[in-house]
Order: C-alpha cells, then structure tokens, then sequence
C-alpha cells in the first residue's frame, strides 16, 4: 500500500526557506508532513535528559528506537510532544540545532529512526521534509526539492527571525554556527547533505516565499502532482 502514497521531498541547509515550504506545501496538497530534523532534535534533547552523551553510538540509537515522541497539531500549529511534554520551544534552539547534527552524524542513530519517517507515508500522500528525504528515506518520490541559499543569506534571515522573537543575537556567530553544522552536515560518511540527482535545485538566495511558491505550484503541475479532486 504504502508503495504507491505519492511523496514530496523538500530537502537542504537551514535557512533556505525548506521548512516553511514543506509545511505551505503539505497544506496546500492535503497531504501529512514530516519533519524529520525534528526527530534528530527531540534524539539529542531525550539523550542530554537521560543523561547520555550525544557521542555515545550505540546508547543514543537505543534511544531513538524508543522515542516516545509524538506529533499534534495545536492551534494550526505543529506541536512535539515528549513523554508527553511539549518540547516544541526546547528542540528549536540553536543549541538544539547544533545537537541535532552532533547525533544525526551517527550512523546507527540515522538507522534507528528509518523506520519511523517512512511510516509518515500515509495516504493521500507525504511532504517531507529534511537533508536526506530524496536520497535516502524516499528515493522513490514523485518529486525532489533540494533548495539551497547562500550561508550569509541564510544566517541574516535567522537574524531577523530570532530579532523579531525578541531573541537577541550576533549575525556573525550566526553565520560561524551555520557554516560549522553546514560542514558537519556535507561531510558526514552516512547520508550527507547533498542533492539527490532527480531532484529540482532551487536557490533561494534572491527569492521571496511568494515568488518560490510560484515556481514551486508551477513545477508541481508540470509533474501532474495536484490536491485529490482538485
Ligand atoms: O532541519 P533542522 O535544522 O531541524 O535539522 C537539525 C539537524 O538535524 C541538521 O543540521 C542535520 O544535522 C540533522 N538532520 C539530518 N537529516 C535530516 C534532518 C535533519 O541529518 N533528514
């Protein structure tokens, strides 16, 4: 059954406008979303609670296997829950970032939790979004997304989305923080951040939301991808 749920993939770097993407996309098409940094996230946060070291292999993919994590929908809005705490606030840290590309650099980690993003793929269909969506978990996608923007582009845009929070922070350790976990990500052994070679780039760097929409709806339509009955 599950073979024939059609699946979006939308990966690349933080900043690129990825999430926001999957998320409009999902909503637009009807389909399920799965974020699947998320699920690094809530992996490193369960394993500093447990008092684990996100170095330790074999204890951190014990833990993913059993994560007790769940996903809801509060207010329009996507909510994690662990144990049944919202964690949500806590995973979306820049900490929880760097933390998330500490264990999603462990092979045995990145097994664990295969299992668990493809069950995502429930009818009508699926948008995820991640680094490895295209590659790894769903090579079978009806269609690819790898989006990428320049790093200085990337960290100004968290900028202003962590300034408009009330967060206070430092454009230049922003942008050192992306390039290090960018790094991290590209040059890791097991399914590094890379496009798969069917995917569709698209680069971000000068673009707007409403304008990657744009292409986006266009490209879908190209490909007779369209919400069921419409
Ligand atoms: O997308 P997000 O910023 O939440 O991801 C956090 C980290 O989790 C990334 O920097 C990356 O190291 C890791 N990740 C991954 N594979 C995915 C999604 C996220 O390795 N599919």
């Amino acid at each position: 059954m599950s073979g024939i749920v059609p699946v979006v993939t939308v990966d690349g770097p933080s900043g690129t406008g990825k999430g926001t993407l999957a998320l409009w996309l999902a909503r637009m098409l009807g389909w399920h979303f799965l974020d699947s940094g998320v699920l690094y996230r809530v992996t490193a946060h369960y394993a500093a609670l447990s008092g684990v070291a996100l170095t330790d292999e074999a204890r951190v993919a014990e833990l993913a296997l059993a994560l007790p994590v769940v996903f809801v929908e509060t207010d329009g809005e996507p909510r994690v829950l662990l144990d049944d705490r919202d964690v949500t606030a806590a995973v979306r840290t820049e900490a929880g970032g760097a933390a998330a590309s500490v264990v999603a650099a462990l092979p045995a980690v990145r097994e664990a939790l295969l299992a668990r993003q493809r069950a995502f793929r429930q009818p009508p269909g699926l948008v995820a979004d991640g680094r490895d969506m295209g590659t790894v978990v769903f090579p079978d996608a009806a269609f690819k997304l790898f989006l990428t923007a320049s790093a200085e582009a990337r960290a100004d845009r968290r900028y202003k989305q962590l300034k408009g929070k009330g967060i206070d922070v430092n454009l230049a350790a922003l942008l050192e923080d992306i390039r290090r976990r960018d790094q991290r990500d590209e040059q890791r052994a097991v399914a590094p951040l890379q496009p798969a070679p069917d995917a569709e780039i698209l680069d971000t760097t000068h673009l707007g939301i409403p304008e990657v929409e744009t292409r986006v709806k266009r490209l879908l339509r190209e490909r007779g991808i369209a919400r069921r009955g419409g």
